[in-house]
């Protein structure tokens, strides 16, 4: 795991343009394997969050990034290999993470939303990244955990 938090508090009130600075941060150490899990309720940032970062590792500010509501996954090739983008939300059963390059997706860079969908199949290393309500509607509190 090389996913490492030295560039990040483990505890930050940000706003929408601080979030995706600070997924930048996160993208200038990001190498593969690394298993990174976004929770949190709707509408939290999980996915601007993903945005912002998968588009950092791509190097193309302007990658369209949709939100893998209904594809389950998606996966970009960046210069750090493929960068697997899962939302999970509507996985029916946690086994069927498997049929969608589960086991492959782990040896690269992978963003997960609705980690909590794996139930026991999150794998330990991973970490996480916890979105909640911020101090007021344009802010959000992020913090560092294992999952
Ligand atoms: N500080 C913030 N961080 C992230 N999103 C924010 C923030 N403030 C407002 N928003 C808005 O909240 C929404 C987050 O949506 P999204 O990223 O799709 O959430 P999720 O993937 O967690 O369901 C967007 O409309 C975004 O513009
Ligand atoms: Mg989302």
């Amino acid at each position: 795991m090389t996913l490492s938090q030295e560039s990040f508090e483990t505890h930050l009130h940000v706003s929408e343009p601080a979030l995706h600075d600070a997924a930048a941060k996160l993208a200038q150490n990001l190498k593969p394997p690394s298993l990174l899990l976004l929770k949190g309720d709707l509408g939290m940032g999980k996915t601007s969050f993903a945005r912002a970062l998968i588009r950092n590792l791509a190097g193309e500010p302007e990658l369209i990034v949709p939100s893998p509501t209904f594809t389950l996954v998606q996966i970009y090739d960046t210069s750090r290999g493929p960068v697997y983008h899962f939302d999970l939300y509507r996985l029916t059963a946690a086994e069927q993470i498997y049929d969608l390059g589960w086991e492959d997706a782990l040896d690269h860079i992978v963003i997960v939303e609705w980690p909590e969908r794996l139930g026991d199949l999150i794998p330990p290393h991973a970490q996480s990244l916890t979105f909640t309500a911020g101090d007021d509607s344009d802010h959000r509190w992020l913090t560092w955990g294992r999952p």
